[in-house]
């Protein structure tokens, strides 16, 4: 078994599905539920023995004694977090908390656990950290990608957090030698991404005739990721990746948000035309995000050589099947908007209270 946190999330949901897609191995998926956490992304998995949902919060130390104990998971997968950039300068306290105090009580719990167990469970646990590429800080037009030893340079409250969490996570790996790898990845878009981050903010909007706010002017650029794309490379990292060690993930797609916004208007262009015309009529400049980084773009090429990882998925097939996927799944946008998706959980998971 493994243990998955965060796993009700956009990412953290994706990684699960194809985790049992590709295994037969169950997940123990801890996730406290907040607005960003969605069991209806795992309503296939309903009824299925494999997957084990409680409800709970990484920053709850006797819970996840309790969960190791019991369930004595294999590996850690560390999904949860306060991932929303914009939401980090309106209130940087929960990113604090959850982020940082959440990630150093489950490194301890799992420390306490580790030490626990005989050399050869020792020697193949693992505690796998997801993080992000916005810790390196903001590129120039032509600054090389980001490459592992990039010095740490975060620029909102969402990115110093998270560069937080993965020194803890260093440190822990040096002094106390729990067995941890980290990953570092581009921004991720696909299916159950919640309609506050670019992409599916932009696809939910246009449907409902709504402005598609730019931020600036439009030309800060980030490098995607389809996030089943995501998924397979962390499955890679921790089934071979080396200890201590971390690893940039992305696919080499940088674009610039406007280049983004055209590319989803032109889908639903094609895909669900709208008599009024264009989709982009409705793009609209607002004001930019304060401490807007200005560039991300990872380099790769240490998975790539080390463990043989590469996305299966381009930019193009990869943003064709995401807008098809929001098309396909009115319900979802609509219990995501009305906030239903909420109610889904107590009516459709008895089983996931913790106590
Ligand atoms: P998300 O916001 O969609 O999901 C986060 C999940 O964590 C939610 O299900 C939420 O309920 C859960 N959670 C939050 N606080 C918790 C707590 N205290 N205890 C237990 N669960 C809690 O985020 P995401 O986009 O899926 O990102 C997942 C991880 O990947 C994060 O660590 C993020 O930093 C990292 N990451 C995200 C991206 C991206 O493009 N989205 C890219 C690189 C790395
Ligand atoms: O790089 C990885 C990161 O990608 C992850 O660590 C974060 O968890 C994830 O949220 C994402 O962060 P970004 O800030 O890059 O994502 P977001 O979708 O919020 O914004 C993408 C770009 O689009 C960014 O330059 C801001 C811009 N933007 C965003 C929104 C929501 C707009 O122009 N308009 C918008 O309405």
């Amino acid at each position: 078994m493994i243990l998955v946190t965060g796993g009700a999330g956009f990412i953290g949901s994706n990684f699960v599905l194809d985790w049992l897609a590709q295994s037969d191995e169950p997940v123990l998926n801890l996730d406290v539920l907040t607005y960003a956490g969605n069991l209806e992304n795992l309503a296939s998995l309903q009824g299925d023995a494999r997957h084990v949902f409680v409800q709970g919060d990484i920053c709850d130390r006797a819970l996840i004694d309790r969960l190791l104990a019991e369930h004595r998971p294999r590996a850690i997968v560390h999904f949860a977090a306060e991932s929303h950039v914009d939401r980090s300068i309106h209130g940087p306290g929960a990113f604090m908390r959850t982020n940082i105090e959440g990630t150093y009580t489950l490194l301890e719990a799992a420390r306490a656990h580790w030490s626990g167990l005989d050399d050869a469970a020792k020697a193949a646990f693992r505690f796998h950290h997801v993080s992000t590429d916005e810790v390196y800080g903001s590129l120039g037009a032509s600054d090389p990608a980001f490459t592992e030893t990039k010095a740490f340079e975060p620029n909102s409250p969402y990115s110093a957090s998270k560069a937080a969490s993965d020194h803890l996570v260093r440190a822990w790996f040096h002094t106390y030698g729990l067995p941890v790898v980290t990953t570092n990845c581009s921004n991720n878009y696909g299916p159950y991404h919640f309609p506050e981050k670019l992409i599916p903010l932009m696809i939910v909007n246009a449907l409902a005739s709504k402005p598609l706010p730019i931020y600036g002017d439009g030309q800060n650029v980030r490098d995607w990721l389809y996030v089943c794309d995501h998924a397979s490379a962390i499955r890679a990292v921790l089934a071979g990746g080396r200890l201590g060690e971390t690893y940039n993930i992305g696919g080499w797609n940088e674009k610039t948000n406007l280049e983004i916004v055209h590319t989803v208007c032109d889908l639903l262009d094609e895909l669900k035309p709208d008599a009024a015309g264009s989709y982009r009529r409705l793009i609209t400049y607002v004001k930019d995000r304060p401490g807007h980084d200005r560039r991300y773009a990872i380099d790769a090429r240490k998975v790539e050589r080390e463990l043989g990882w590469r996305p299966a998925e381009t930019f193009e097939t990869g943003i064709r099947k995401t807008v098809q996927w929001y098309l396909d799944h009115p319900d979802w946008v609509a219990h995501v908007q009305s906030g239903a998706y909420r109610d889904w959980v107590s009516q459709n998971y008895a089983e996931r209270q913790a106590d």
